[in-house]
């Protein structure tokens, strides 16, 4: 049987992942960035107060509880998000690294210690995820999330996400993010991370995965996460 020892397999995926070419100019990069936005961030804190009139501003869009929101296009699920993520995507957005014009226009004129101060808030909060995925749906994503898809050569996404999606670090938890949301993302990934060439970066460890999927199965992963708490 070729579904014999999932886990053996996404192991070894997971560590040719890592021992792969882009993730050391990725990390590299990564690490610089990181280090020059801490110093920034300790040149002063922001007053409680703007931290909070800011936080107002993100919930029009993410949500009163950021348990996202789903409307015309879905605007994704902050609460419990992992700070560091928090901070590298709305970097990524500055720097056109990553593609949305909305995020651009939002993020471009908060300071370092801003954002850090909003991550830090985003983490604190705990809603019940938004739901709406079929249901017929999780049982199927719940293996291709744990196991991963051996004959296709795909990591389990629990490998990296963690068993329960909580993520860590540059990895986001993808517990309770909105279906629609996380199946747009892995659909259209090479168009939306990793856009400047110049500053290669953290999504392309995602990148071989989100290109190995097909439609059914993003779709199921995605029901899969949204359910989880
Ligand atoms: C006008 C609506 C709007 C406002 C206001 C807004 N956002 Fe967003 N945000 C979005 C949309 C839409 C996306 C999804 C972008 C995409 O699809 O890639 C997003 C994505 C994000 C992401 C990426 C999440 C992920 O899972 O990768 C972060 C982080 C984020 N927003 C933080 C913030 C913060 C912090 C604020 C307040 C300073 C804020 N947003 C205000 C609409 C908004
Ligand atoms: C080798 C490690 C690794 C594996 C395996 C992995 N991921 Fe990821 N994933 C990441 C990293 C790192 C990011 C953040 C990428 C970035 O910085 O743009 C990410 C980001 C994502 C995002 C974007 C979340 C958001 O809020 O925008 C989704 C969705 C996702 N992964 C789903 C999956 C699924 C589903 C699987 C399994 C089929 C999986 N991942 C397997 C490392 C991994």
């Amino acid at each position: 049987m070729a579904i014999t020892h999932p886990n053996q397999r996404s192991e070894r995926r997971f560590c040719a992942a890592r021992s792969a070419s882009v993730w050391l100019p990725a990390l590299a990069a990564f690490a610089f960035a990181t280090a020059s936005w801490a110093e920034d961030a300790r040149k002063g804190a922001v007053p409680e107060k703007e931290v909070q009139a800011k936080l107002q501003y993100c919930k029009v869009c993410h949500g009163v509880s950021a348990q996202g929101f789903r409307g015309y296009y879905p605007i994704p699920r902050l609460a419990g998000q992992q700070p560091t993520y928090v901070e590298n995507q709305l970097q990524a957005f500055i720097e056109h690294r990553r593609t949305n014009n909305v995020m651009f226009n939002v993020a471009h004129s908060l300071s370092p210690s801003m954002v850090t101060a909003l991550a830090a808030n985003f983490n604190a909060l705990n809603p019940q995820p938004l739901g709406g995925a079929p249901r017929q749906l999780v049982a199927t994503g719940g293996k291709i999330f744990q196991d991963g898809l051996p004959d296709q050569d795909i990591a389990a996404c629990a490998a990296c996400h963690g068993p329960d999606a909580a993520g860590a670090g540059i990895i986001p938890r993808l517990a309770g993010q909105l279906y629609p949301y996380v199946i747009d993302k892995l659909v259209n990934w090479g168009k939306e991370r990793g856009q400047n060439p110049k500053t290669p970066d953290t999504s392309a460890i995602m990148s071989p995965v989100a290109h190995s999927l097909n439609k059914s199965q993003i779709e199921a992963v995605a029901a899969y996460v949204s359910t989880l708490k």
